[in-house]
């Protein structure tokens, strides 16, 4: 059996340890022994809360940058164990941000070869996001949110510092992490299980994805469409059946639109699961029915007939006046399900509470439908979507949680 070592390379916060967790996965269901070499985890169980600061990662900290050098020698050890014990992938899960660090890899790891993994991602408000989010990891728990949002831009800024892309090595990848886009891959024909190895990189990736609708609103009940208003008896009701159905679940990240109504579907959820973290993405809110937010179909039809007929001729194309379509939300709602697969990473469960046509566009990302198909996918209040894409599998089943 062959044997590799894939170094990952990018700046914080750029999904580094996502795609390692993904490669762990993916390679694993394909049979082969993995193991992920995390710098960072090392760094903390040796060295503990000091070297969280960020004056730890100042290129002219000296003594630091030794203990840095001495924590990468002994995973790149371990690493070349691994494989001379019989495993076939060895991951190192570090920034390996500099020229210099990367040539003390080449030149000590020479047993097998090494591709390079860079991870890219240059999305101001994901980057931002994603900060946000690191802030509230255990490690950052001594600082409070802004102190420790602060700390770790200055630890991203001495990085940056250091930062040299991927360019004289002899294999090597460069992914675009948000989309899972390859863009520049240097010699990587000949490197054992490159096939699946790409595959995994571009493959969007959900452990457990339960897509929801929020629950009867006081517009749904008028049978208008649009609006921002909140949630009826009868959605509250399914709200607290919602909370009880995923009381036991492990759900670190709980998505919801910008809307009252989703917002509204969510609180009894989150009162059950106080360490999730809720992100709003007012990509997800529904689709906007321009002149037409408010009014009932009877209305639409009645009082906008020409309307009304472009709309039945070809749903998917028609675009409300001064609102939008179907057509017009694919890339608005793709953004905001990238920004959500980007910020939950490697979570076991992640939960979006979505509307009707919005939660339409997010399953056509996952089933082939034809678009004319699309804006009649049922999308019931009472029951859930339950979601597993892997590049190996991709999984849907309709739930129920309440009458
Ligand atoms: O009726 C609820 C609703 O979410 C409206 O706000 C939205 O305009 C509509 O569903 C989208 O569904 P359709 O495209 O079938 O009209």
């Amino acid at each position: 059996m062959s044997h590799l070592y894939i170094a990952l390379v990018g700046l914080p916060a750029r999904g580094k340890s996502f795609l390692a967790a993904r490669l762990l996965e993916g390679l694993e269901a394909d049979g082969l022994k993995v193991r992920l070499f995390n710098n960072g985890d090392l760094r903390r169980s040796r060295l503990g809360a000091a070297s969280s600061l960020p004056e730890f990662y100042a290129p002219e900290n000296e003594s630091a940058r030794r203990q840095r050098e001495e924590l990468a020698r002994i995973n790149m050890e371990q690493a070349r164990d691994f494989l001379a014990g019989g495993g076939n992938v060895a991951v190192l899960d570090a920034a390996n941000i500099s020229r210099q660090r990367r040539r003390v890899l080449e030149e000590n790891l020479t047993d097998a070869p090494i591709l390079f993994i860079e991870c890219i991602n240059n999305d101001a408000e994901l980057l931002e996001a994603s900060i946000e989010r690191k802030a509230g990891l255990p490690e950052f728990s001594g600082f409070g949110l802004a102190a420790a949002k602060e700390s770790f831009v200055r630890r991203i800024g001495y990085y940056e510092r250091l930062y040299a892309p991927l360019r004289e090595e002899r294999h090597f990848v460069r992914v675009e992490t948000l989309h899972n886009r390859i863009l520049e891959e240097r010699d990587c024909a000949g490197i054992p299980f490159y096939i699946q190895i790409r595959d995994i990189l571009v493959s969007d990736w959900v452990r457990h994805l339960y897509l929801l609708r929020h629950g009867q609103s006081e517009y749904n009940a008028q049978n208008r469409i649009g609006g921002d208003s909140g949630l009826t008896g009868k959605g509250r009701k399914q709200a607290e059946a919602l909370a009880a159905h995923f009381q036991p679940f492990d759900l670190p990240y709980i998505f919801t639109s910008s809307r009252k109504r989703a917002k509204e579907t969510a609180a009894p959820l989150l009162q059950g699961h106080p360490g999730s973290i809720h992100i709003m993405l007012p990509e997800f809110d529904e689709i906007s029915a321009g002149e037409c937010e408010g009014m009932s179909y009877t209305e639409i039809r009645r009082n906008l007939p020409k309307e009304y007929a472009a709309r039945q001729a070809d749903k998917y194309a028609y675009v409300y006046p001064g609102g939008e379509g179907y057509i017009t939300l694919k890339d608005r709602v793709g953004k905001g399900f990238r920004k959500a697969l980007f910020l939950s990473g490697a979570a076991p469960g992640i939960v979006i509470i979505g509307h009707q046509a919005i939660n339409r566009m997010i399953l056509s990302l996952f089933f082939f439908r034809r678009n004319e198909s699309v804006p009649y996918i049922y999308v019931p209040q009472n029951e859930y979507f339950h979601i597993v894409s892997t590049h190996r599998q991709t999984l849907l089943e309709l739930v129920r949680f309440t009458e």
